[in-house]
């Protein structure tokens, strides 16, 4: 248990969390490399034996010490921006363990893949397919491309990141992707390697990715018929985690389905889990301000807000509260929401929590590590918090909390 009370203090590890608070400040994110590098050791057990590739999905969390950590794991990366590549490039990732996702890459971004020597751009559309292709020939290289397909199956999670069906933005039409890959043959600056999906995020139940992964192969077998063999099958990331009382099921039973699927194929497999691997590994370290007792509510003020950590506000996501210490005097037990000093009533990280507080506590937001930090943004001229990296009996600070200062060092007053 990576977090968990010792002498009635949370920890992250073995690290107390109020001593992080005290060393590093709040609001803060925490991670522990334990649980990163034991979520990793998972999926790669499962695959062990297969020709496989977890690419991570950065977009979860892009730290470069995460990301490292993961270089080091052995992980390949899956990435949406030449941003997301300039990390991996810096933090000792393998540029041909990358594959390039996302709708609308642009020139820039596509040559700088090509450059770097990436495994694959996913392609979601023909305008892109003959974007990545003239590019390629002007550069005088192929350029490796899969096909992002939309299985149109339900992934049953979220609207919101649900990206699997039919009317979604992502991946070229099912019925379309015969037609779009033989076209995609006749390209002599194109080398056709893969093919993917992505249903969803955080998906709990494993039918729809089985099903998913069954049209994909279906779908590879025609291919392999009109002769256009490729190397590797790509059936994205999306594997749930628990926050409340979701009861996801285990990556072994999503990847053994899977691999039940495409037994006797020879191609590589490739998953891009993001969530499944740093969600629980981090939570935001977070103090209350004020105590703001009503009639109809009782507010919890603290100071990290939605621009810290927005999946409440945008989702309606539920994280778990955690009081640091399990008991402190003049604590005040009631039913609060816990809501930041942004100027928005969307801006609350947990709604009627049952805790003892008092100004001063320490909260800790769970399974925070994960869509946290990456999505936080700097509203209200809100500094972003510091990332903490624990490791058994150590932390490291691997992200210096931003300054004011820099926050407006690129806006210039005109005359
Ligand atoms: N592969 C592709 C092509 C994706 O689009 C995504 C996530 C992943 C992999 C990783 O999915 P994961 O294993 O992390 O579920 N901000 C939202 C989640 C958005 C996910 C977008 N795509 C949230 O906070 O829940």
């Amino acid at each position: 248990m990576a977090f968990a009370y010792s002498g009635g203090v949370l920890c992250a590890e073995q690290v107390p969390l109020d001593e992080i608070a005290r060393r590093f400040g709040t609001p803060c994110y925490v991670y522990s490399r334990a649980v990163i590098e034991g979520n990793f050791a998972r999926f790669a057990s499962v695959l062990a034996g297969r020709k496989s590739l977890i690419a991570y999905s950065v977009k979860a969390n892009s730290n470069l010490a995460v990301l490292a950590l993961m270089a080091r794991l052995g992980a390949g990366f899956d990435i949406v921006s030449g941003g997301e590549l300039a990390r991996v490039l810096a933090a000792g990732g393998d540029p041909r363990k990358v594959v390039f996702s996302g709708v609308g890459k642009t020139q820039a971004e596509i040559e700088q893949a090509l450059h770097a020597g990436i495994l694959c751009l996913n392609l979601e559309s023909e305008a892109e397919l003959g974007r990545v292709s003239a590019t390629a020939a002007r550069l005088g290289v192929r350029a490796p491309v899969a096909f992002r397909v939309n299985p149109d199956v339900d992934a049953k999670t979220h609207p919101h990141i649900s990206t699997g069906l039919k009317d979604n933005k992502f991946g070229i039409a099912y019925a379309d992707a015969e037609r779009i890959y033989r076209d995609a043959a006749r390209h002599g600056s194109l080398e056709l390697v893969g093919i993917g999906c992505h249903i969803g995020s955080q998906l709990t139940s494993v039918a729809p990715y089985i099903d998913a992964a069954a049209r994909i192969l279906a779908l590879t077998e025609r291919l392999e018929r009109a002769g256009i063999g490729l190397s590797h099958i790509d059936l994205g990331g999306g594997f749930g985690i628990r926050y409340k009382d979701e009861s996801p099921a285990p990556v072994g039973e999503f990847l053994n389905g899977a691999l039940r699927v495409l037994a006797g194929r020879k191609e590589t497999l490739i998953i891009d889990p993001g969530r499944s691997i740093v969600g629980e590994a981090g939570a935001l370290l977070t103090r209350v301000e004020y105590l703001k007792p009503g009639d109809a509510k009782n507010f919890a003020v603290v100071d990290a807000a939605m621009n810290d950590l927005i999946r409440p506000a945008l989702y309606g996501a539920w994280h778990e509260v955690r009081q640091v210490h399990e008991a402190e005097s003049d604590a005040v037990a009631g039913v609060y929401d816990i809501v930041g000093p942004v100027c928005e009533s969307a801006d609350f990280l947990a709604r009627e929590r049952k805790l003892a507080l008092r100004p001063g506590s320490l909260l800790a937001i769970m399974s925070a590590g994960a869509y946290g930090m990456v999505m936080s943004s700097n509203y209200n001229t809100r500094p972003r918090p510091a990332e903490v990296l624990v490791s058994g009996t150590g932390a490291s600070l691997i992200r210096e909390r931003e300054t004011v200062d820099q926050l407006f060092a690129a806006e210039r007053l005109v005359p």
